[in-house]
């Protein structure tokens, strides 16, 4: 921390200082435990970009969720989203889970910049660390939820996520813990998702950058079934390039970031695209030099006869007509499948 001097700290934005953080942190982690730990820090403009898709707030409270936080970019950028806003809450609440020691004295850094920042926009600010495994610790409160009266799990009104993305190994803790509250997961950031998700209020708002991985195959399935029963998505942002979301940390992913809202009527989804992640701000909205943007309906994306679900991101109308194209087909075959399947069965009986 030594690197941070007094005078930066004084006229620096609390994410600009995050931002300095995260660029000193990010040359101290070990490579081995670094991608062990799915350390890759999101950078100032897209944690912009992401805080800047939560819809205006109809509530005086913020109870805000950064579940893996780092160093709290995501946080700084959502309090400094929201001080900005024309309508502010009167209080905001933090609870951050991260579980790597060395980003802690950096995270409470962020806390203290993000509560003055407040204070000079007649905010307050309560926030909370836990340095414990988010997993665990929110699979214990699902657990105890069941049983008690009042509910023992926390709640919230908003969550900014940048999970971390790892394999869960079937022997794993994690899994263990996931499995006792019924949930089967292979991989850590869509457990994040889970539990995150459980933790919203009504309502509430989640906005994440995760893996496109969970759009489709058979080990999401499970998981993208609970997320649509669960979650109306509003926003979906793909990054046409693997490199460039994680561009310093040199993570070849293909991204997207996700705006969902718990509960809400299902209506059209808005698409955008970029190569670029220089998001700047221009009449009130982030956007990005060679930004794309379509929106859909709500079946475009996920077809109401899916029983697979998969969730298709189309950013082009050519790549929408292909979609759509290949889904009669499917839709076809499974209708022929089964009318095999059960003629089969009839000449069986
Ligand atoms: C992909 S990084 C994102 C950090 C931060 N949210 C950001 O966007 O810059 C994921 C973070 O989660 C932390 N982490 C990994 N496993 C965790 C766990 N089981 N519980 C809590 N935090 C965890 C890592 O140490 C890392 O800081």
């Amino acid at each position: 921390m030594n690197s941070i001097n007094l005078s930066q700290s004084e006229t620096a934005s609390a994410t600009e200082l995050a931002e300095s953080y995260r660029l000193d942190i990010s040359r101290k982690l070990v490579p081995k435990k670094r991608s062990e730990m799915g350390q890759f820090l999101t950078s100032v403009p897209i944690a912009r970009f992401m805080a800047s898709l939560f819809d205006s707030v109809e509530y005086g409270q913020i109870r805000l969720l950064d579940a893996g936080a780092g160093v709290g970019s995501l946080t700084a950028a959502f309090v400094e989203e929201f001080c900005s806003r024309t309508t502010h809450p009167q209080e905001i609440y933090i609870k951050a889970y991260e579980l790597e020691p060395t980003m802690i004295e950096y995270l409470q850094s962020t806390f203290t910049n993000c509560c003055r920042l407040c204070r000079d926009n007649g905010i307050d600010l309560q926030e909370k660390i836990e340095v414990e495994d988010f997993i665990e610790g929110g699979a214990k409160q699902l657990a105890n939820d069941l049983f008690q009266c009042p509910p023992a799990k926390e709640s919230f009104t908003h969550v900014i996520m940048n999970p971390p993305y790892k394999k869960i190994r079937s022997n794993s803790p994690q899994r263990k813990w996931l499995q006792a509250v019924g949930v089967e997961i292979s991989n850590l950031y869509a457990g994040f998702l889970t539990i995150a998700i459980e933790m919203l209020r009504p309502r509430g708002e989640l906005v994440a950058i995760v893996p496109r991985s969970f759009c489709n195959g058979p080990y999401f399935k499970s998981f993208r079934r609970f997320l649509l029963e669960q979650m109306t998505i509003k926003r979906f942002h793909v990054f046409e390039s693997r490199t460039h979301a994680f561009k310093d940390d040199e993570v070849l992913q293909e991204n997207i970031i996700f705006h969902a809202v718990k509960g809400a009527a299902l209506e059209t989804v808005r698409i955008t695209s970029s190569h670029s992640v220089e998001f700047s701000k221009e009449y009130g909205e982030m956007i990005v030099e060679d930004m794309t943007q379509r929106t859909v309906p709500y079946s475009s994306v996920v077809k109401p006869e899916d029983s697979e679900k998969f969730i298709h991101i189309a950013t082009t109308d050519f790549e929408q007509h292909v979609v759509d194209r290949i889904s009669v087909f499917n839709y076809i075959a499974t209708l022929n499948h089964s009318r095999l399947d059960s003629r089969l069965r009839g000449n069986d009986a």
